[in-house]
């Protein structure tokens, strides 16, 4: 197969690289692209050049699985540079999404046309690198680098009509892409010898203020070197020539495309599209999506309402009586309003999300709904009188999902006559921000539930990762654990803010306390209360956060938790040291001073044998999938990939 063809159409040239799924700039593309060159050259009567490609999308970028690898030529630069430095006219046609290497493709072009729905940006720090074939310095020749700045260092791309706001851009479509596309680059064919964009001038603009900027990148970028490496290969462009900048980057590109960040980050792209790859062999058909039910309408069920209509399906939500149900849509129509004003969707979008919402208090009124998933107190009697209302009530082809945190999957499905259609589909709270979802195989889940929870995460957009039944899952199981062993910390010489002040100079964005604090210390001492009877007497216990509880301090709510909250931001506490020091001295353990180094060893060490643990008993299916609910659920650094990754890459050095 070709993956670049080219045609000629009288005085025009069409360039097609058709390289499936995202046309990606693998060796194979790169190649076509120079020996259409070649082709080219010696093509009679031929004025102007069109570079379109086939499929969903334009050009992704370059072909990741090639990079932090010895780079194959023709390398991009010189492909850029070809295209870049010919006689006559190249004019992109964009549709889809321009990306990386795909995005400096269409910049090396000396005309550019995009459809109205097309994405353009430069998202190589996401990948712990910086563009590599002369992104950072083509886009100041085309957009004002105070423009060029956000748009490198924090790799979102751009709509089509910002990109043309801004320059970045000179068309857009609106009807038949390639024909504009020839017609506009017969027209620049009579305007004489195209400019290559690394001979122009920066686009003339507000100054940019680099010393602020780097400053902002240092904190956002919490330890991850990318954005600031991109930076600084701006600030390179606005001081040396074109030459001179695109050397510069290029070496910083391969530099940084060998380091751990960028492997880091490589594997959890990956990890990520391969996470619910079970689900998705799943020999069956989904259950329809256009309408769910949820029963609930607290914290989690709202959120779950929210996500399920701003995907564009129907809600049917059940609460207990009807005042909460009114609550419960006040809540969801509160939580649009948000998303609204955050920017994050139209106002017609918002207004026909809330349209989409029903409610009441009668189950029955689920009967219509292909999926219903309950998220309603942690608590297993609730949870059990639920699923057998359903059960009297609900079609048997449906599928019944429960949100449940902590409780036992099996249980609930035992309390229904076909256990096939239940799942466990475990929401993080936002339910409508957090973009993972553990879906929960029970020992008799059959396969049209796991189809169903792998239709609900494609609809949200969410990545989905399956994880078999244990206490907490993968992801509250091993934070359950880390949890713990902080505690102990505690009792043996650390200090909740030294271990959050760890956890953050790590990465995390919040430290383990100041998270408790946030959602509040009260669920897992009900937990903690309930396991008490069945809890081994030799089994180490610190009673510290018990004793917190025990004070009335259960978090912000309180006004105190870990921490004290009377100034308004989070203050330690001479009470809270008070305890720790008591129960040290309970325990018989002598204190002593940790370093941030020994607390992340520590912390990283238990998550690893955790993870481990979760793996050999089969919860999990791969040690990738813990990544991904570690990174995407629990606040590990992404640059970092994971403490399964870290663990499995200190064994290989
Ligand atoms: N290289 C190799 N494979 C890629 C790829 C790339 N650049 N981009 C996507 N893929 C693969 C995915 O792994 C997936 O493979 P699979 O089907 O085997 O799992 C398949 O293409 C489809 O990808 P998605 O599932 O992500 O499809 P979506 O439609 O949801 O998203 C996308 C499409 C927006 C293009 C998304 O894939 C994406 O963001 N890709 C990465 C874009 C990127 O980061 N480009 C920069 C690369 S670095 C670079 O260009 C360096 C340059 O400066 C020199
Ligand atoms: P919540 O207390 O905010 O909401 C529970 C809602 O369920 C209340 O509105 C209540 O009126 C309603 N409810 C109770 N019994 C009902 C019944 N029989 N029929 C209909 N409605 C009923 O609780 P939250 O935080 O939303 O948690 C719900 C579930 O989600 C729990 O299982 C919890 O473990 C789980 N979960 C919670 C997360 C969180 O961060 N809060 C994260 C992930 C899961």
């Amino acid at each position: 197969m070709t993956t670049v063809t080219v045609d000629i159409l009288g005085p025009l040239a069409r360039v097609t690289i058709d390289n499936p799924p995202v046309n990606a700039l693998g060796q194979e593309v790169r190649a076509g692209l120079l020996a259409a060159c070649h082709a080219l050259a010696g093509a009679e009567g031929v004025r102007a050049v069109v570079l379109t490609c086939a499929g969903r999308s334009f050009v992704a970028g370059a072909d990741i699985r090639e990079l932090g690898k010895t780079p194959v030529d023709p390398c991009l630069p010189d492909v850029l540079a070809a295209i870049e430095g010919w006689r006559l006219p190249w004019v992109a046609a964009v549709h889809g999404t321009a990306l990386g290497g795909g995005l400096e493709l269409a910049m090396a072009c000396h005309g550019r046309i995009a459809t109205a729905a097309a994405r353009l940006g430069l998202p190589e720090v996401t990948l712990g690198i910086i563009p590599g074939a002369g992104g950072t310095v083509r886009l100041p020749r085309l957009v004002p680098m105070a423009e060029a700045v956000p748009l490198v260092t924090g790799g979102k791309p751009v709509d089509a009509a910002t990109a043309q706001r801004i320059g970045l851009i000179d068309r857009i479509s609106h009807g038949d892409l390639i024909a504009e596309a020839e017609a506009f680059a017969l027209e620049l064919a009579g305007q004489g010898a195209p400019v290559p964009a690394r001979a122009r001038d920066l686009v003339a603009g507000e100054p940019v203020d680099w010393a602020a900027w780097e400053a902002r990148l240092r904190k956002r970028g919490r330890g991850a070197a990318a954005p600031l490496e991109a930076l600084a290969a701006l600030c390179d462009t606005a001081a040396l020539p074109a030459a001179e900048a695109l050397a510069a980057e290029r070496a910083r590109f391969l530099r940084l495309s060998a380091s751990p960040e960028a492997a880091a980050l490589r594997n959890i792209f990956f990890a990520e599209r391969r996470a619910g790859e079970a689900l998705r062999r799943a020999q069956a058909d989904p259950a329809d999506l256009a309408q769910v039910g949820v029963i609930g309408g607290g914290t989690m069920g709202a959120g779950i309402a929210t996500a399920i209509l701003l995907a564009g399906s129907r809600v049917h939500l059940v609460e207990r009586d009807a005042p909460a149900a009114t609550a419960a849509a006040q809540r969801v129509a509160d939580t649009i309003m948000a998303s609204q004003a955050r920017g994050v969707i139209s106002q017609p979008a918002a207004d026909a999300a809330r349209g989409r919402l029903t409610v009441g208090s009668d189950y029955v009124d689920l009967a219509r709904c292909p999926l219903v998933i309950e998220a309603v107190f942690e608590e297993m009697g609730v949870k059990r009188e639920v699923f057998s209302k359903l059960d009297a009530v609900m079609p048997a082809e449906a599928v019944l999902a429960t949100n449940t945190s902590y409780l036992d999957v099996n249980v609930l499905a035992a309390t229904t006559r076909d256990p096939s259609r239940i799942l466990g589909l475990h929401f993080f709270s936002p339910a409508h921000v957090m973009k993972l979802l553990e879906v929960v195989r029970a020992d008799a889940t059959g396969a049209r539930a796991l189809a169903t929870g792998a239709a609900l995460a494609k609809l949200l957009r969410k990545v989905a990762v399956v994880a078999g039944v244990c206490d907490g899952f993968i992801g509250n199981r091993i934070m359950a654990a880390y949890r713990r062993d902080c505690e102990f910390m505690l009792e043996e010489g650390a200090l909740p803010q030294e271990i959050d002040a760890a956890m953050e100079g790590f990465g995390f964005a919040m430290g383990i306390y100041a998270t408790q604090d946030m959602s509040g210390l009260d669920i897992a001492w009900a937990q903690r209360k309930a396991r008490a009877a069945s809890r081994p007497a030799t089994e180490r216990y610190a009673h510290i956060a018990d004793r917190l509880c025990e004070a009335g301090r259960l978090g912000r709510k309180t006004g105190k938790g870990w921490y004290d909250y009377a100034s308004g931001t989070a203050q330690p506490d001479p009470q809270v040291q008070q305890i720790i020091e008591e129960e040290s001295a309970r325990a018989g353990r002598s204190r002593h001073r940790f370093t941030a180094e020994e607390i992340m060893s520590r912390i990283l060490a238990i998550m690893q044998s955790e993870g481990q643990a979760i793996l050999e008993e089969g919860i999990a299916q791969s040690a990738d999938d813990i990544d991904v609910v570690m990174v995407t659920g629990y606040g590990f650094p992404r640059h970092r990939g994971g403490p399964m990754f870290m663990g499995r890459s200190r064994a290989e050095t």
